[in-house]
């Protein structure tokens, strides 16, 4: 911060004296209260790609713009999280895990990537990467979107028709999707039956994209086979909670991708010079939309 903000007064919360005087914040969570603190804010920066805990929080100052983090770097990390579960269960990951236990020498026919369909859902600036590298890496690559958009390689799904489509060609199922109204709930059991059946889903959303407790059942009925998830409706996830115990769920403490930290001061350094110019603000978050 020191670095990417010169001559610049840092404070940080909770000690930030009288909180009239501070205009700009870097935030990942909000904490109750912190909006009714900082009365003056022109500009509030969020530490991550998902923002929908601002959004969530009625105390949030809806004149005052948020701005997301949008990195090349962030992006190709969520890609390489996406690509490695996706190789992972390919290649029989899990089976051969399974027998290596069992001292159980059981290879099984090869495939290739160009025979696995990857359903993607949400081509933003993390799914649409993920896409890329999916396709170039030789799967067959779906991606679902909202509107219609260009991507070579990828073949687009749009709308709840396009939706049908995917998940009955999808392989592995990624979810990618900013957390709204629209798409809280989106992996339930209606999804699952429409998936094409012993499907994979990985999950790098955001825990409530997924209604937990249709999880084990869609793996108890086959319409999946396995699932890797690294974001959960409570994080840290309950040491009680039934998914830890499921040899057929992977977890991970939702470490898909992160921004780096001089990534994240630079941005927002960048953001308090473009605010301050009345330049137009890089990852400018539509607060209708939630994205
Ligand atoms: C992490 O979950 C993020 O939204 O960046």
């Amino acid at each position: 911060m020191a670095e990417a903000l010169p001559g610049e007064e840092v404070r940080v919360w909770p000690d930030v004296g009288d909180g009239r005087e501070v205009s700009h914040a870097l935030i990942w969570r909000p904490q109750p209260g912190l909006f009714d603190a900082l009365p003056n804010l022109r500009l509030v920066c969020a530490t991550g790609a998902g923002v929908d805990h601002f959004l969530a929080d009625p105390t949030y100052p809806r004149h005052v713009p948020l701005v997301r983090q949008i990195d090349a770097g962030f992006a190709r990390r969520m890609a390489d999280y996406v690509l490695a579960w996706t190789l992972f269960h390919h290649r029989d990951g899990r089976h051969y895990q399974a027998s290596q236990h069992s001292r159980q020498w059981q290879p099984r026919a090869m495939r290739d990537a160009g025979d696995i369909t990857v359903g993607i859902l949400g081509l933003g600036q993390m799914g649409g990467l993920a896409a890329d590298v999916l396709a170039h890496h030789g799967f067959c690559v779906r991606g679902w979107v909202q509107r219609p958009q260009a991507r070579p390689g990828v073949t687009v799904d749009v709308g709840p028709e396009g939706l049908t489509q995917l998940l009955a060609a999808s392989d592995i199922l990624v979810n990618l999707l900013p957390l709204t109204p629209a798409t809280r709930g989106i992996l339930c059991r209606d999804l699952f039956q429409r998936l094409k059946p012993g499907a994979v889903l990985i999950n790098v959303g955001r825990g409530p994209h997924l209604v937990e407790a249709d999880l084990i059942p869609a793996l108890d009925h086959g319409h999946l086979s396995a699932a890797v998830l690294d974001v959960f409706q409570t994080e840290p996830l309950p040491e009680d909670h039934a998914f830890w115990g499921d040899p057929r769920i992977t977890i991970t403490p939702h470490v898909s991708s992160s921004a780096s930290e001089t990534t994240v001061a630079r941005h927002f350094a960048d953001a308090i010079r473009r605010e301050r110019a009345g330049e137009p603000l890089f990852g400018l978050v539509d607060l209708t939309r939630g994205y």
